[in-house]
């Protein structure tokens, strides 16, 4: 048998965003990309656009496209590191579809079908209208892990289910063949694994699901923005306390607000007692603005140049495919399949 792939210098950080939204939200940035641009200091990171998975159900190709693009200048504006950073495009590098055939390969209908994403996804149009594609994204998703050995993959609390059923599939793997994979652990911080809607804060704020005055849209101007901040609803009483149950409308703009101006939630409360809802609100608004401001200007001048865009993707896939290769050919080896090229010895 061949020598397995080294294992990396330092452990790897490892996660995607769908290319499916013209402009990334306040839960996208806080529940997930901003523990992305913490986590490139420690680990060697590698961050992608899932456009692989954004046709799963019908997408615009030009749209696509555009999306494509715009999420990677957004990451970039978020504070992800080129240079530290592999920021690449799924489709760049072929590995993750050819690792996915062959997890699923490993994966139980039934255990597909238990994925409540798809439940969630599928129950629109009933699951016979659903695609083939979106009842197999989360093999996709897993293979997208684990080609990079990953230790962590920082995600928002919806994308839990998803890596447990990487995790299975990963110690199948390693059980039936031969260790191959790192099982990846989640990265999920609680405080912000869920940022709420701003007008219903029982529900999480989703581009699919949220009324325009409820998600925040981080390239909307920000005048806009922060006036869906004043506008939030909060909840009876007057007291500014994080209690999720009995105040989730406040308890949720404590959590952005904490996020976004590096504070603790107990020095807020203690810096708003005594003072109003209004007060609060007002206040979230200038955060907001002074945050969402540059990210704003950032993005733009980075879709301004979109030759120097591509040149940081190209050179993502290139750091990305890099390793991807080797992990598949461990995986192609340990299934059985004949290495191509010239006649080697016999294995
Ligand atoms: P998506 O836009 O569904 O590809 O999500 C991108 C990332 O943002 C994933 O890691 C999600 O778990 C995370 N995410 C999406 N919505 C929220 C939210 N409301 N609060 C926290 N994290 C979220
Ligand atoms: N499914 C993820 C989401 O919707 C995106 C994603 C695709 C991902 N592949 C991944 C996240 C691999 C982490 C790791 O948010």
């Amino acid at each position: 048998m061949p020598e397995s792939s080294p294992p990396p210098a330092r452990p790897r950080v490892l996660s995607g965003i769908q290319p499916t939204a013209d402009s990334f939200h306040l839960g996208n940035y806080i529940g997930a990309v901003r523990q992305w641009a913490a986590l490139q200091e420690d680990f060697e990171p590698f961050f992608f656009i899932a456009d692989m998975h954004a046709i799963t159900v019908e997408a615009d190709p030009k749209v696509l496209r555009e999306r494509s693009r715009k999420s990677a200048a957004q990451l970039i504006a978020a504070g992800v590191d080129p240079q530290r950073a592999a920021i690449f495009l799924q489709s760049h590098v072929p590995e993750h579809a050819q690792l996915a055939w062959v997890l699923m390969c490993l994966t139980g209908f039934g255990e597909a079908r238990r994925m409540t994403q798809f439940k969630d996804k599928s129950a629109k149009g009933g699951e016979g209208a659903a695609s083939v594609g979106l009842f197999t994204y989360p093999m996709l998703m897993a293979a997208d892990i684990l080609l990079y050995r990953p230790q962590y993959v920082p995600v928002g609390e919806d994308q839990r289910q998803h890596l447990e059923l990487t995790r299975d599939l990963a110690q199948r793997f390693n059980h039936r063949y031969k260790r191959t994979f790192r099982l990846p652990e989640p990265y999920i911080l609680k405080e912000t694994a869920k940022i709420r809607d701003l007008q219903s804060p029982d529900n999480k704020m989703s581009k699919s699901a949220s009324s325009p005055t409820g998600i925040i849209e981080m390239l909307d101007p920000p005048s806009q923005s922060a006036k869906k901040v004043r506008s939030a609803v909060t909840d009876s009483g007057t007291e500014i306390r994080f209690d999720e149950a009995a105040k989730p409308g406040v308890s949720n703009l404590l959590t952005i607000y904490s996020a976004l101006a590096g504070r603790s939630i107990e020095e807020l409360e203690k810096d708003y007692q005594g003072r109003g809802y209004g007060d609060l609100k007002g206040d979230l608004a200038d955060v907001l603005v002074d945050f969402v401001t540059p990210f704003r200007d950032r993005t733009l001048e980075l879709l301004d140049d979109p030759a120097e865009l591509d040149r940081i993707l190209e050179d993502g896939s290139e750091r990305a495919a890099a390793v991807a290769s080797r992990t598949l050919a461990d995986v192609y080896d340990r299934v059985g399949f004949v290495p191509r090229g010239p006649v080697r010895s016999a294995r």
